[in-house]
Order: C-alpha cells, then sequence, then structure tokens
C-alpha cells in the first residue's frame, strides 16, 4: 500500500534551532544589510564581492550547523509518510537530517552557477565563492540562490505537491515572501494543515487548520504525536 502523501513548507525558522538566524526576527541575517545590496540582480551587477562575501559567511556558517530535532522529526516521518519537504531555506540541514526528498524554491548555498547559462549548476566545497571562479563557458560563477525580482523555478513542482498533499505542515516561515508563501491556499481545503510558529503569521481563516504556538522541535514532536498514534 503506498503511503499517504505528506507535504512540508519550512522556512528559516526551522534551522533557528541550528543556530543559523532567521531573516526577519532581531538580529536577522539583513540587519546591516540592505535587501537588494546582497540578494538581488541590481545588487548583484553593482557589487558582485559584497554579494559572494555574503554568501561566502552564510555558507561559512552553515558547514558547521548541525541539524536539530525538528529536522530529524521530517526526516522519521518517512517510515510512515510520502515526505516532500519544500524549502525556502538555502541550507542543507533537511539532507544533512536524512530528508530523501527536498525541493529548495529559494536555491542552493552550497551551490554556484554560471552567469551565462543557468544550466551550469557546480557543487561548491567548502564555503568560498569568489570573484574569478568560473564556470566552463568562462563566465562568473554565481551563488545559486534565487534573488529577489528573479522567477523561482521550481514553483510548478512545489503546486504540484501541494495540490497532492494529504496532510500538509508549515513550520517556521514568516508567509511574507511570495510566491512561496501563497502555497498554503493551493491545499485542498479536506486536507489537515499544521502551522507551526512561536510567532504565529497572520493567516486567513480555512478549514481544518491547526496553529500550533511553540518552536519547531516541540511543535513537530507534537505533530508527529498525533500523525503516527495508533488507530484504536
Ligand atoms: P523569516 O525570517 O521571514 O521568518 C522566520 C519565521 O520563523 C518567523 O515566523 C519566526 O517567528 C519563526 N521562528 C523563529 N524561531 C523559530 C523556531 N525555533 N522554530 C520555528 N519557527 C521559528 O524567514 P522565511 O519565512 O523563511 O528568501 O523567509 C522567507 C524568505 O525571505 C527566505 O527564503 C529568504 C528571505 O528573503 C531568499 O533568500 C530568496
Amino acid at each position: 500500500m503506498s503511503k499517504p502523501k505528506l507535504a512540508i513548507l519550512s522556512g528559516a525558522g526551522i534551522s533557528a534551532e541550528s543556530g543559523i538566524p532567521t531573516f526577519r526576527d532581531a538580529n536577522g541575517l539583513w540587519e546591516g544589510h540592505d535587501v537588494m545590496e546582497v540578494a538581488s540582480p541590481q545588487g548583484w551587477q553593482s557589487n558582485p564581492e559584497l554579494v559572494l562575501e555574503f554568501y561566502n559567511q552564510r555558507r561559512k556558517a552553515a558547514l558547521s550547523a548541525v541539524p536539530n530535532k525538528g529536522h530529524e522529526i521530517l526526516a522519521e516521518l518517512e517510515q510512515w509518510y510520502d515526505v516532500t519537504v519544500i524549502t525556502q531555506n538555502v541550507d542543507n540541514l533537511h539532507e544533512k537530517a536524512g530528508s530523501s526528498k527536498v525541493l529548495h524554491l529559494h536555491g542552493e548555498l552550497f551551490k554556484s552557477r554560471s552567469t551565462v547559462d543557468d544550466s551550469l549548476v557546480y557543487q561548491i566545497s567548502g564555503w568560498e565563492l569568489n570573484l574569478g571562479d568560473h564556470c566552463e563557458k568562462g563566465s562568473q560563477l554565481r551563488p545559486n540562490i534565487v534573488w529577489f525580482g528573479e522567477e523561482v523555478p521550481m514553483m510548478d513542482d512545489a503546486i504540484r505537491i501541494c495540490r497532492a498533499a494529504e496532510i500538509f505542515i508549515v513550520v517556521g516561515t514568516s508567509l511574507v515572501v511570495y510566491p512561496a508563501a501563497g502555497l498554503l491556499d493551493t491545499i485542498r481545503p479536506e486536507v489537515p494543515k499544521y502551522i507551526i510558529d512561536p510567532n504565529m503569521p497572520s493567516i486567513s481563516p480555512m478549514p481544518n487548520l491547526f496553529l500550533i504556538n511553540k518552536v519547531g522541535s516541540i511543535g513537530l514532536t507534537e505533530v508527529k504525536e498525533r500523525l503516527t498514534r495508533p488507530i484504536k
């Protein structure tokens, strides 16, 4: 028998307990950086060195980060469910925890991409990507991150996964960045939707919505309990 389809939408909050700061909380990553300077095509055009350095620092921090209980629970749920994690995070903590199906909506910190051919994507070993690092066609490499104002290439896949979901969990996202935030509206009404966040984003009322005002590790422990309880 095939396992029920469980889709997860995760954001920066799930990695907070691994020591990676979120974007919009106090001391968030954007602090001290104008978003458009470090995460937009215009920023890249005007100061590529600053952009590379910004992501080098993120990569350095992510290299030593380890998955927390929240990431681990999502991986464990594969024993019972056909789990797909749609993450807005660019770290690789879901993979490190053992999740087998992870879709990175906003790109991946440990990959670089050619600036002349989007299909040329490379693994970054270590933490540095510098000016002068070139793709095989001789052009500068950029971080493989979806910046503000850029298309989200994985969005169609994400919508397809969400429409097919039989259970949906949202964890650690402020749901302010679109199109990712709109995925919640693609979930079918009869599907149970669990939202886990210690600082609950405002969400329009919808059927079968369960708001869990807790950090990822604790909220997910509770949801796992519910989802794996034997049926009497
Ligand atoms: P945000 O920083 O906007 O939101 C993080 C959310 O996590 C907030 O709602 C927090 O309350 C919550 N949170 C904090 N600690 C938590 C914990 N321990 N457990 C669970 N939740 C916790 O981050 P995102 O919603 O992921 O895009 O931001 C979305 C996108 O905005 C990012 O992917 C990034 C940024 O611009 C790009 O880089 C393209």
